[in-house]
Parts: structure tokens; sequence; C-alpha cells
């Protein structure tokens, strides 16, 4: 089984990311490492913290960047809270993060664990760029990377044609695709395919009746909101566990793809688009794994035995 640093923006479906991986009998999280995006850096790191201590684990918590790589940071809050966890009044605050920057642990556990650790990141890859930009042999001693990001279908949630995690920072996106690291990249398109929950399955979840139960369900609050109004699916959906449950059981992404993706990093209308180049037409970039459809079935087992 797997071991993971998981790199995250620690925002409402994060959490039940962190909840699954470090719930699970046979995953081991070896560092959980945060970087802004849903929420500012400190938000993201605090609500990690809490959810490690509501796991009763002791998985250690790194903060990283404070930023994309050269552009503006532009927060997930109007879409999981002001404190990205629903904003439901969980005293998510005073916890102190592991000394040490999030991107030096990357280089240093990598390195010292050639082919032992898989990324999994839930977030920006502002953090994975600058560990790449430093430390350019990551890429060949990662076991995998395995990213929640883009938008294989061209259907973003951020804009048009873009998904959160690579529009808030595509240069640093350009440079993780490109990095020939083992990659797989699940995209919005796999959540929002086979990954939402809806009222009465989010209460049938709930019911479970553990705290981590509760927690799970109610910290989506401000996401149901926002993606009733905007998107119009039937509940919430869950990106970032769904690509942590094929980090730990890739059987569960049931159909993929092989092929190069190319990130656009333009300032204009398709900022952020993650385009498959299927005919090749670019051959100096590397191939990828593109997730187009999971096991909801599998992944939904995963998701309801962590909360149990
Ligand atoms: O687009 C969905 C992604 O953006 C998820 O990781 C969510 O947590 C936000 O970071
Ligand atoms: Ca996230």
């Amino acid at each position: 089984m797997p071991d993971l640093i998981i790199d995250t923006d620690t925002g409402s479906d994060d959490a039940v990311a962190l909840v699954m991986a470090l719930r699970h009998p046979s995953a081991r999280v070896s560092a959980i490492t945060t970087v802004a995006g849903n929420v500012p850096l400190d938000l993201a790191t605090q609500n990690a913290l809490y959810t490690v201590a509501l796991c009763g684990a002791g998985t250690p918590v790194y903060a990283g960047r404070h930023a994309p790589l050269l552009r503006p940071l532009f927060t997930g809050q109007h879409v999981h809270g002001a404190d990205g966890m629903g904003d439901i009044g969980l005293p998510l605050s005073g916890r102190v993060a592991a000394p040490g920057h999030a991107v030096d642990v990357i280089i240093d556990t990598c390195t010292r664990r050639p082919g032992e650790i898989t990324l999994v990141t839930l977030g920006p890859l502002t953090n994975i760029a600058l560990a790449l930009l430093r430390e350019p042999a990551l890429a060949q001693v990662v076991r995998q990377c395995v990213v929640m990001g883009g938008a294989s279908d061209g259907y973003g949630n951020v804009s048009p044609v873009a998904e959160f995690n690579i529009w808030a920072d595509p240069e640093a996106a350009r440079i993780v695709f490109d990095s020939g690291m083992p990659l797989t990249m699940a995209g919005w398109d796999v959540s929002r395919q086979d990954a939402v929950i809806d009222r009465n399955e989010a209460a049938q979840l709930r019911a479970i009746g553990t705290p981590l139960a509760e927690f799970c369900i109610d910290i989506q609050a401000a996401l149901l909101r926002y993606l009733t109004e905007h998107t119009g699916l039937n509940g919430f959906d869950l990106p970032d566990p769904i690509a942590l449950a094929i980090a730990i059981d890739p059987l569960i992404a049931s159909e993929v793809l092989d092929v190069p993706v190319l990130i656009d990093t333009s300032d204009g209308l398709c900022r952020g688009q993650t385009v498959l180049d299927v005919r090749r037409a670019l051959r100096q970039h590397p191939v990828v794994r593109v997730v187009r459809r999971a096991d909801r079935a599998r992944f939904i087992a995963m998701l309801e035995a962590a909360l149990r």
C-alpha cells in the first residue's frame, strides 16, 4: 500500500480526503503539506491540523507557499466558506504546524526514500513546482503523483474551461505536468460524474453517527449552497476525496487515457485550461495518465469505511 505525502489547500472537500487517508487501514500518510488556494495558507494549515487532531492521528503538517508562483492569490472562500470548512463555527485556530517548510519536506522525504512516496495534490501545484525547481531529480524519485486538477472534458468550474487548482497557479501546473514525473490527473470531470453526493446520500452518510461522519457532511454546508446556486449539481461533489481514493486504490480509476496534457498559462479566456494532446501534435511533452471515469461504488465504500 502507498506511503503518501498529501499537499492540500484544506477546504471542505480536502478535509474529507484527509480523513479517508488517515483512517485507511493500509495507507500511510508520512506528511501533510499545505498551500494557499481554497483559503489563505494559515487557514489551510489550521484546517489540516484540526482534521488530523479529529482523526486522532499524529501526522505532521508542514506549511508551504502562501501564494502562486507569479500571480496574486485568489481564494475559493466564496465556495467553501470564509474559513474553508463551511463556516459552521468549528474551533479551527491555535494549533501549531511542524517546523520546516513544505517544499523542503517534500524534497527531503522523496529523495531519502526513492520510489516509495506517492504525492497526492489537492490544491494548486505551487509547492510541487517549487520542489521540482529546487530539485529536478524529484521527478525521478517520486513513485507517482496523483493530481486533483484540470478538466479532461474542457468543462471548468472556475471558468468555462478551467478547474480551480490549475487555474489558480497555471505556471506551477505547467512545471509539474512537463516534469516527466509519473503523473495521474483526476479532473473535475471525474468528480462531477462519479463523486456527487446528493442530499439523501449525505443524510445517510451523516446517519453513520460518528463525529467524523457528522464533521465530513456538515463542513460541506457552504459548498452545497454554492453548487446548488451556481452549477445546478444535485448535492455536493468530492473532487479531492475521489483523487485520494484513486491514489490509494488505482482500481477506482475505471477509465483512463494516457496522453500529454498541456497547460494554458495565458491571461485570456482559457487561462488554466488542461489541453489533452490526443493527436500528439506536440511531441516534446510527457504522457500523463488522465482518469476519465471512476468506480463510484468502490469510492463510496472507501468513504463510508473511513466515516465509521
Ligand atoms: O476544483 C476543485 C478543487 O479546487 C478542489 O481541490 C477544491 O478543494 C478546490 O481546491
Ligand atoms: Ca483542494
